[in-house]
């Protein structure tokens, strides 16, 4: 491994950048393990008094990724595309150690930047990328080395998360509640990827690459965010002992199974008791049973945290080249099942109040061979639409699927029937 003490270039010193510079700058290791060679930002007239002078400023940051004098490159750019890959690309190709947060750019380009760090014996940390500070990599990577690791669960995107929560402590609706988690900060100006649950999926993704050696493709997983979920279905799942969460479900148990969308799960389950913008893994495996690691998904000093930890796992000289140890193959998957493709569902149809539409559903669930549980109707304002909710036993996804095109298509149905699954 290089030696002491390792020149680091930092590619980005954004929210997580800036405070990876201030953590490394102040550590009494500072100058004598390590010491930052070199940045790269993109706005030059920003202020950044916290880096120390005699730094090497790059406007380019692809020439901080060959300069032949720095070790390690940390990538805190983002984006899957564009300069960040370069900047990732470069570095490993120039023979560096690579640390990068950007889930984005491993969900895509995970299995060539493994490939590539296995082949030139360079470190490639990326414990930043999933869930922030919570250390759910080396969790994997190290501490459950010799476990079969079956399924993940997670709650993976914080925003998401502390939407659902919000919409149902304040009783207003979604958009409303988004609208004051921008001004916050806890959401983006363009929030599609967190509430649209690609975000979700990146994660998920790079899980899938470690635990299952399979990198599913975002465009074949059902990837559904919380942008349909109401303020009725929450207080009405709340009424019937549930939660919604927004979870990303990976498993191997018979087949290979990964997807992303919201879950109706009992509220005694640990995962529905993860509130806010915290992000939760739960991990179920042969030897240490199921592991629930919880804790900050993002925000500027949890996220330096993991980069942190990755910066020392370097410096210790490990072998962990690549995403998998040894240099074992990955499979891209085209294609993912979703997760279970049975399951119970929770359906709530609007319907104007008239003779005849019961049996025009009754029907319709006949013909897709969808049993019924329990249905209520909850009558609203005037009295003129009601509300029917209907909880099912175990049904097809397919056959959900095709009946809720039908129903939608119904005289006397009122907006779009929505069907979520029971996590059980
Ligand atoms: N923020 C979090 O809580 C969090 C959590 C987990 C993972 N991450 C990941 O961490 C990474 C960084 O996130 P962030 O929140 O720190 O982003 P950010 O605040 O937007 O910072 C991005 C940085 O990249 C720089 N940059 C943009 N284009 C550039 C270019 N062409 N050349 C050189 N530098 C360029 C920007 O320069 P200027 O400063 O001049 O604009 C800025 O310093 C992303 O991959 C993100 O997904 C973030």
């Amino acid at each position: 491994m290089t030696s002491l003490p390792v020149s680091i270039g930092i590619a980005g010193i954004g929210n997580v950048g800036s405070e990876v510079v201030s953590q490394l700058t102040k550590h009494k290791e500072y100058k004598k393990s390590f010491f930052i060679k070199a940045v790269s930002y993109r706005n030059k007239k920003k202020k950044r008094n916290f880096i120390p002078k005699g730094i090497i400023y790059y406007s380019d940051a692809k020439k901080l990724a060959q300069d032949k004098n720095i070790d390690l490159v940390i990538e805190l750019i983002g984006g899957s595309e564009g300069i960040a890959k370069d900047v990732c690309f470069i570095a490993i190709k120039n023979n560096k150690h690579l640390i990068t947060a950007n889930k984005a750019l491993i969900a895509e380009y995970g299995k060539e930047l493994s490939e590539l760090s296995n082949k030139n014996l360079v470190y490639f940390g990326f414990e930043a990328s999933v869930a922030g500070g919570v250390p759910v990599i080396k969790v994997i990577k190290e501490s459950l080395v010799s476990n079969e690791i079956s399924q993940i669960t997670g709650i993976m995107n914080g925003t998401s998360n502390y939407l659902m929560d919000e919409i149902e402590k304040k009783s207003i609706d979604f958009e409303k509640v988004l609208k004051t988690a921008q001004k916050l900060g806890y959401a983006e100006k363009d929030p599609t990827f967190d509430i649209e649950g690609i975000d979700a999926a990146h994660k998920l993704a790079i899980l899938s690459l470690l635990v299952f050696k399979k990198l599913p493709r975002l465009s074949g997983m059902h990837v559904r965010g919380v942008s349909e979920v109401t303020l009725y279905d929450i207080k009405t799942a709340r009424e019937f002992g549930y939660k919604i969460k927004l979870l990303a479900i990976c498993s191997n148990e018979n087949s290979f199974e990964c997807s992303v969308e919201p879950w109706l799960i009992s509220q005694d389950h640990s995962l529905a008791k993860i509130d806010g913008v915290l992000n939760a893994i739960e991990i179920n495996s042969n030897l240490a049973g199921p592991l629930l690691l919880t804790g900050a998904g993002a925000g500027s000093k949890p996220t330096a945290s993991a980069v942190m930890s990755d910066i020392f796992d370097c410096l210790a000289g490990g072998n962990r080249t690549g995403i998998l140890r040894n240099g074992e193959k990955i499979n891209e998957i085209s294609n993912s099942k979703s997760f279970k493709s049975e399951v119970k569902f929770y359906l709530r149809v609007s319907v104007v109040d008239k003779v005849g539409i019961l049996s025009d559903l009754t029907s319709i669930f006949k013909t897709f061979k969808i049993s019924i549980e329990t249905i209520y109707q909850d009558l609203q304002k005037g009295n003129q639409v009601a509300n029917l909710i209907i909880f099912t036993h175990n049904v097809k996804r397919t056959q959900m699927q095709k009946a809720v095109l039908k129903i939608n298509k119904l005289k006397g149905t009122v907006g779009n029937a929505l069907a979520f699954c029971i996590y059980n």
